[in-house]
């Protein structure tokens, strides 16, 4: 079990790309620590990381859409803004109470499932609109 960064999901940016592959590498950890049975203390490294870099990296994003007038801006956008508000949900959730099994499960599943269609699909489609707009 694990999950690995392939050519398939590149957009064909390199700063995103390389940001796609940091938060894959981190999806990584998490499911190698469940099986090693460390699931619970790595969720909360995982999710400490995410708050942060999903921002960033999202960000960065969204600056790049800005700089070439990407038009499904505003729908790229609020996309973004549901991942943000689960990895929240899920943070109030372990706060209130505390860590277990069933958010790891729900950081795997939902969390890597969503990351994975959105980088295959909206992504890979904001990464043709640079490409087709690069003489
Ligand atoms: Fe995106």
């Amino acid at each position: 079990m694990g999950i690995e960064w392939r050519e398939s999901l590149a957009i064909g940016v390199d700063a995103i790309d390389n940001q796609h592959k940091e938060l894959l590498l981190r999806f990584d950890k998490l499911l190698n620590a469940c099986q090693a049975g460390k699931g619970i203390e790595e969720l909360k490294t995982l999710m400490a990381f995410l708050e942060e870099y999903v921002i960033t990296h999202f960000s960065d994003e969204e600056g790049l859409q800005r700089q070439h007038r990407y038009p499904d801006y505003e729908s790229h956008h609020a996309e973004h803004l549901y991942f943000i508000d689960q990895i929240k949900k899920l943070k109030n959730e372990t706060e209130e109470e505390g860590v277990s099994t069933h958010h790891v499960i729900e950081a795997n599943n939902m969390l890597l499932k969503w990351l994975l269609n959105h980088i295959s699909k909206v992504d890979k489609k904001l990464g043709a609109f640079i490409k087709s707009g690069t003489p």
